[in-house]
């Protein structure tokens, strides 16, 4: 009996330890945020604590094991975070430049005294496959392409039917335009409904920008739900540049008064917003923007001063910084429907145009203007609009 008792309790101990020291796994992503022309953020997940990596190699003709490659580690005041959600800024690049890269994960186990032990290093296989590719942004580029959803309320195989080919057919970036699902539970739940498809589909190799929409506030994980989409402002709205076109990207807030039933009183989008509309009047002031040849804006919510109150705020608000700094066009979604508001119209000085939910609005851009297709999930073309310059 005692013999028995000896052997369970060296089991059990096998048993924890293995459990202590297995290997870490990478369960979602790598995506791409905050691509610009001289950086860009990668953004996993793991299935247990770790500290984190990205290695680099420059686009050529060498292994990617042909020497020790730089390593941008996952920190935060100047420590490495130890973490299950891994966000690595690699910056100091060249603009309109290839980079292959890797990404690599060793999971941190607490040992005696608050020492802290890592097992083996996992990462993304560059040896049986490919590295994953990155290119910077190239303001000089002539034609810039890229791709909208919006509204997608979390109908995951419909937005993967709509950006299935966004990577092989070279866009250069896709824009998730609001309400990608309806209330955002928790992290897990965004993944599911469309972070871990745009993973898989794209955003491994084409920048993703993300545009809050009013439904991306809703729901117990919505306050920390910018941690997935670190931007270069550190705020969800933010700009870039890419090719001749300048791209604000403004966050809406809620729809309906901060006092609203709905909100449970956590609502505080009226200072939120003129708090963003002050940072708007130092965007457009700035030479970056004043020098592109075209600027757009997306803002999931489309201005409008009789609607709801959302609506109202960004009309009165944004609208006015707006109208006087040369805009070409304002992409919205949020009204389910297509909607077309020519320039002049409705207190604005330039179009805004409302893609319809589910539906994917590609758009090429030169600086002789701007040419717009809009799609439903069985590749019909629904709409085309053109703007010249
Ligand atoms: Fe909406």
């Amino acid at each position: 009996m005692k013999k028995l008792l000896l052997l369970l309790a060296i089991a059990f101990v096998a048993t924890a330890t293995a459990q202590e020291t297995k290997s870490v796994k990478i369960v979602e992503g790598p995506y791409l945020q905050a691509v610009g022309e001289n950086e860009f953020t990668v953004v996993w997940k793991t299935d247990q604590a770790a500290v984190s990596w990205v290695e680099i190699a420059p686009d050529n003709a060498t292994h990617f094991y042909n020497c020790e490659r730089p390593k941008y580690y996952n920190t935060r005041y100047g420590r490495k975070q130890i973490s299950t959600l891994h966000t690595v800024r690699v910056s100091g690049l060249e603009p309109a430049t290839t980079y292959r890269y890797r990404i690599i994960s060793a999971a941190a186990i607490k040992g005696e005294k608050d020492r802290i032990l890592f097992t083996e290093q996992r990462g993304s296989d560059v040896y049986r496959r490919q590295p994953y590719f990155v290119t910077t942004l190239d303001p000089k580029k002539e034609k810039v392409t890229f791709a909208v959803v919006n509204d997608i309320h979390a109908k995951t195989a419909e937005m993967e039917t709509l950006l299935g080919n966004v990577k092989e057919d070279g866009y250069d970036f896709v824009c998730f335009n609001g309400d990608m699902t309806s209330r955002n539970n928790s992290q897990d739940e965004v993944f599911k409904y469309y972070l871990s498809s745009a993973s898989k589909l794209f955003a491994a190799e084409t920048p993703l920008y993300v545009v809050r929409g009013n439904h991306e506030t809703r729901g117990a994980y919505a306050v920390s739900l910018p941690e997935l989409f670190p931007s270069k402002s550190g705020m969800p709205y933010y700009t870039f540049r890419q090719g001749p076109a300048f791209f604000i990207v403004l966050d809406c807030g809620e729809d309906k008064p901060d006092s609203d039933m709905e909100y449970s009183g956590l609502a505080c989008y009226d200072q939120y917003r003129k708090e963003e509309a002050e940072w708007l009047k130092g965007v457009v002031a700035s030479e970056e923007f004043r020098s592109a040849p075209v600027k757009i804006v997306f803002c999931h919510i489309p201005p409008e001063e009789n609607g709801w109150h959302g609506a109202a705020e960004i009309q009165r608000l944004f609208v006015p910084i707006l109208n006087e700094a040369g805009i070409d066009l304002w992409l919205a979604g949020h009204i389910h429907k297509y909607r077309l508001t020519k320039a002049g119209e409705n207190g604005c000085n330039f179009p805004v145009m409302c893609n319809p939910n589910v539906c994917r609005l590609d758009a090429t851009v030169t600086a002789n203007g701007i040419d717009i297709k809009i799609f439903d999930t069985k590749s019909t073309q629904l709409h085309t609009h053109q703007i010249k310059k």
